[in-house]
């Protein structure tokens, strides 16, 4: 057997992941470590745990103690870290948390993973990766036109992206010091089922389902490059299989659209799936404040993983929309829950400029 530890596998992405690492390869048994923050989903775990080769170890990676006890017990064949504060507007309000778990956490985590593959030998040593999940906001924003390749300098903006960018920075450091056979990967704005409904397209959707109001920030013109979750989360398991140690590669859906736009694609196949006979969704859009710091378009050059890694995305944008509304309409019972106790749709993220 196989043993893969891998960080916040009851988030959105992560969850993928060991979907996937558990579909697919029947080798593979995966340790997931999480905190259980607001961001897990207890559904999300509830469903993974159903499977023999999963086990949850609940645990903050900012806990050193811990960690290095889950390294000793479990003594993983791999790493992908994905555990991390997650949402720029809650980095607004708050930066603390996103400090402690994304820097102070990647850095205990990089620790503890650096003494567990020190006492590995042949080829259990070679084969070791330690993928360290990361963003395309690291390098800031872009105007019209041009893209970030993974030699453009760092420009984070927002606090979490300054956060995600140390945590790149330290995993760059424990690669050229201690020789941990660290991969990067810096991922475009990811989407699909089991979102939290804080993030663009799940809060829309739940929005229209339940009635609400459609907020767009400013002008709804700053691009994003959408990547379908399971395109994203066959990238980072190819990065474990095929990443070279110190090497960072980009990871991006080729799907740059205006917010504006998308919103108004989502409403036109809520009209088709759950018709409002008071008329169109899109009739419930509103333009309101813009997010402070607002970048404008992030867009990355993704040719060096696809020629060397051989991955590609393969979900058409359109169509990952249309199956991720019609999982939201069919999941009712995954985020009701959610908007009743963790967070209700309201705004975040103006940082007491409201
Ligand atoms: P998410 O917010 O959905 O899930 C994060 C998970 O990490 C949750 O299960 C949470 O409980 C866990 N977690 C948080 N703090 C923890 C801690 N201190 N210790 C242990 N577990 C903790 O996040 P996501 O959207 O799935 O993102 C996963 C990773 O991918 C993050 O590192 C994020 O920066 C990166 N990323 C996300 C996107 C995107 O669009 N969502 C795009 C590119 C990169
Ligand atoms: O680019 C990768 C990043 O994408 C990830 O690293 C982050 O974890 C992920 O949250 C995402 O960051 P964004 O800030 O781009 O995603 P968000 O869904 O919060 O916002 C997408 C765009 O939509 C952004 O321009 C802000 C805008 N927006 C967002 C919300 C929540 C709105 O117009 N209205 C909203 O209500």
């Amino acid at each position: 057997m196989t043993t893969i530890l891998v960080t916040g596998g009851c988030g959105f992405i992560g969850s993928a992941v060991v979907r996937q690492l558990l579909g697919a390869r029947p080798e593979v048994r995966v340790v997931n470590v999480d905190a259980l923050t607001y961001a897990a989903n207890p559904a999300t775990q509830r469903e993974l745990e159903r499977h023999a080769r999963y086990r949850l170890e609940r645990a903050d990676i900012a806990d050193t103690g811990a960690l290095a006890r889950l390294f000793t017990t479990h003594k993983p064949d791999g790493v992908l870290h994905l555990a991390a504060e997650s949402h720029v507007d809650r980095s607004i309000d708050d930066a603390t948390v996103f400090l402690k778990t994304n820097v102070t956490g990647t850095a205990v985590l990089l620790d503890c993973a650096t003494a567990h593959w020190r006492t590995l030998t042949g080829s259990a040593r070679e084969r070791f990766r330690f993928v360290h999940v990361s963003t395309d906001e690291v390098y800031g924003s872009l105007g019209p036109a041009g893209h970030s390749t993974e030699e453009s300098p760092y420009a984070p903006n927002s606090p979490y992206a300054a956060s995600k960018a140390s945590s790149d920075h330290l995993a760059r450091a424990w690669h050229r010091t201690h020789g941990l056979p660290v991969v990067t990967s810096n991922g475009s704005n990811t989407f699909g089922p089991y979102q939290f409904p804080e993030k663009l397209i799940p809060l829309m959707i739940v929005r229209a389902l339940t009635g609400a109001s459609l907020p767009v920030y400013g002008k709804g013109e700053n691009v994003r490059d959408w990547l379908y979750v399971d395109d994203h989360a066959a990238a980072l398991v190819a990065l474990l299989e095929r990443g070279q140690p110190g090497e960072k590669y980009n990871v991006g859906g080729g799907n740059e659209r205006r917010n504006i736009d998308v919103v108004r694609t989502l409403c036109a196949i809520l009209d088709e799936l759950v018709p409002d006979a008071r008329g169109s969704h899109a009739e419930r859009i509103t333009f309101v404040a813009d997010r402070p710091g607002h970048d404008l378009r992030y867009s990355i050059a993704t040719a060096k993983i696809r020629r060397t890694v051989g991955w590609e995305p393969r979900q058409p944008f359109e169509a990952g929309l249309r199956a991720t509304v019609a999982w939201y309409v069919a999941n009712r019972h995954w985020w009701e829950p959610v908007l009743r106790q963790e967070y209700d749709g309201r705004r975040l993220g103006l940082g007491g400029a409201a």
